[in-house]
């Protein structure tokens, strides 16, 4: 079930964003999934500000992100380890043994099993997703397996483009990712979709009002009991409306 709220403008959004995922935040051991991407940045500086102020502290939570480059360092400039401790965890109280990344390093058939049983312990209370523009959530790409669970994924030439922007060059960016599966996403007991711009209205419109399909991978949140999706105006732009 979607909960949808087209809003003004990105600060709209993540101050929205803010106030959902705040709820969470107030129970006694939260498992928070988290998302990279410049979507959640808002929400992740509206955090650091609130625990700046000392209105919350996230000593109690666990997170587990969505996804990771395959071959970068964890310390390269554009690893997702990089952007979760830039925009958020080196500003708050959670202590690293309770960060879980997937790894883009190493012996990755192992890794892989070992961050699914991980999750399969630890039901996220809150997923964040972004959205990708051809309807990818985490890094399922088109044609993804409804039960898919962690895997190694192929980044679609789209995809390379679209995060081309945070690189030097399209050749810098990585030809694999790292992903929670679809399985392991729709686990989560809400999730807090995000999406700003004119590139996300066809796949936002796809989620909501398109036809139940693998190709466009985000059409499987129609399943979900709880979805809220955060919008600005031009993201929400292709919604039908009665
Ligand atoms: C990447 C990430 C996704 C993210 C998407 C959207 O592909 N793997 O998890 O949702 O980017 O990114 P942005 O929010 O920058 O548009």
């Amino acid at each position: 079930m979607f909960e949808i709220h087209v809003l003004e403008d990105y600060e709209q959004v993540s101050q929205k964003a803010f106030e959902v995922f705040k709820e969470v935040l107030n129970e006694p051991h939260p498992v928070l999934g988290l998302a990279t991407g410049s979507s959640p940045v808002g929400l992740y500086a509206r955090l650091v500000a609130a625990y700046d102020k000392g209105e919350l502290s996230m000593k109690h939570v666990k997170t587990f992100n969505l996804d990771e480059y395959i071959g970068l360092d964890r310390n390269h400039p554009q690893s997702y380890y990089t952007f979760m401790y830039d925009n958020l965890f080196k500003h708050v109280d959670v202590p690293s043994e309770s960060i879980h990344i997937p790894q883009g390093k190493g012996a990755l058939e192992k890794l892989t099993k070992e961050y699914e049983a991980l999750l399969v312990q630890n039901p996220q209370d809150i997923q964040v997703l972004g959205l990708g523009s051809n309807g990818h959530i985490g890094f399922n790409e088109p044609g993804s397996e409804w039960d898919s669970v962690v895997h190694v994924v192929n980044l679609k030439p789209e995809t390379r483009v679209d995060n081309a922007r945070f690189f030097e060059s399209i050749d810098e960016v990585p030809d694999f990712a790292v992903t929670m599966g679809i399985a392991d996403i729709m686990r989560a007991k809400k999730i807090l979709l995000i999406a700003t711009g004119k590139k996300k209205a066809e796949a936002i419109n796809e989620m909501i009002n398109g036809e139940l399909r693998n190709e466009v991978p985000c059409t499987i949140l129609q399943k979900h009991p709880h979805v809220v999706v955060i919008v600005d105006k031009a993201a929400g732009s292709k919604l039908k409306h009665d």
